[in-house]
């Protein structure tokens, strides 16, 4: 064994930038708590990363979108007689669809996950990093943050909400030495995209990055102290519009890439 860095709990680490950003901090030797739902896929990255990097592995197997999720997931840190450097809260998902046409239940488990276990696990991570003096926490928001979105209008008001609570916060902990960073990626290709019927569409395809690059960009951003960042120079620009672009326009431009 290495010296421990830190402990770095990573939610939806099974797949996509939570796998990538899993690496980063492996190859840092952070000590990892891995969370998501696919156990086999979980321990498949736990045993890659502890035979690369020789840093020790915790996987909790876990749905966030049940209630007192979060608690549990710390219970199990606690039972392990670690505690939380640093928190990634990045396992998320998207619908798509007309908003009256969609189960009530999956648009209140997006709810649950993205918003819910996001601010639970936060609120349960901050007591201990500010008595330690010291924490970062990087939250995975979206460009979907910026404007809302028709057919998909529920995953982008989660994001809004993850992008101005996110920014809220990096102000309130400041003064503990925390920071607090909200990566914003635009279309990454990554299983979200399947789920979310991404893929087919022409945005997607145009302008599709690659999970690593999501993650370095988050990554950095975080170690940098960075309040928020937009990988990719074409989501920054889009994202840096929708600041003077009239609201009307942008619901015609997200409701046509919504639908393309
Ligand atoms: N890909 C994009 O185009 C894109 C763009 C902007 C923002 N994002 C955001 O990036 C984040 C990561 O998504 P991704 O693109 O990497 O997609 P992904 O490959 O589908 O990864 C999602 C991760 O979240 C986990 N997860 C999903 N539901 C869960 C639940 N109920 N409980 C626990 N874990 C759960 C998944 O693991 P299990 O299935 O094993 O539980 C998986 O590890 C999300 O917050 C997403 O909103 C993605």
């Amino acid at each position: 064994m290495t010296d421990v860095a830190e402990t770095v709990l990573v939610t939806g680490a099974s797949s996509g930038i939570g796998k990538a950003l899993s690496e980063m901090f492996a190859e840092e030797r952070s000590r990892l708590v891995l969370v998501a739902r696919s156990a086999d896929l979980l321990k498949a990255l736990a045993d890659d990363l502890r035979a690369r990097f020789g840093i020790e592995t915790l996987i909790i197997v876990q749905d966030l979108s049940q209630p007192a999720a979060a608690d549990t997931v710390f219970r199990q840190i606690e039972q392990a007689g670690w505690h939380v450097d640093v928190l990634v809260n990045n396992a998320g998902f998207g619908a798509h669809g007309e908003f009256k046409d969609m189960a009530i239940d999956r648009q209140l488990a997006m709810i649950e996950l993205n918003v819910c276990a996001l601010v639970h696990l936060t609120h349960l991570a901050l007591p201990g990093m500010v008595a330690r003096r010291r924490g970062a926490i990087l939250n995975v928001g979206s460009t979907a943050a910026y404007q809302p979105g028709p057919y998909a209008a529920i995953y982008f008001a989660t994001k809004a909400f993850v992008l101005s609570f996110s920014e809220a916060l990096w102000s309130e902990v400041r003064p503990h030495n925390i920071v607090v960073t909200c990566l914003c990626p635009g279309p990454t290709r990554t299983n979200f995209g399947s789920d979310y019927k991404m893929t087919e569409s022409q945005g997607f395809q145009l302008a599709g990055m690659e999970a690593r690059d999501v993650a370095l960009a988050g990554h950095r951003a975080l170690r940098r102290g960075r309040r928020t960042v937009i990988p990719g120079t074409m989501n920054c620009l889009l994202a840096f519009l929708t600041r003077f672009a009239p609201r009307r326009l942008l619901l015609w431009a997200a409701s046509k890439f919504n639908r393309s």
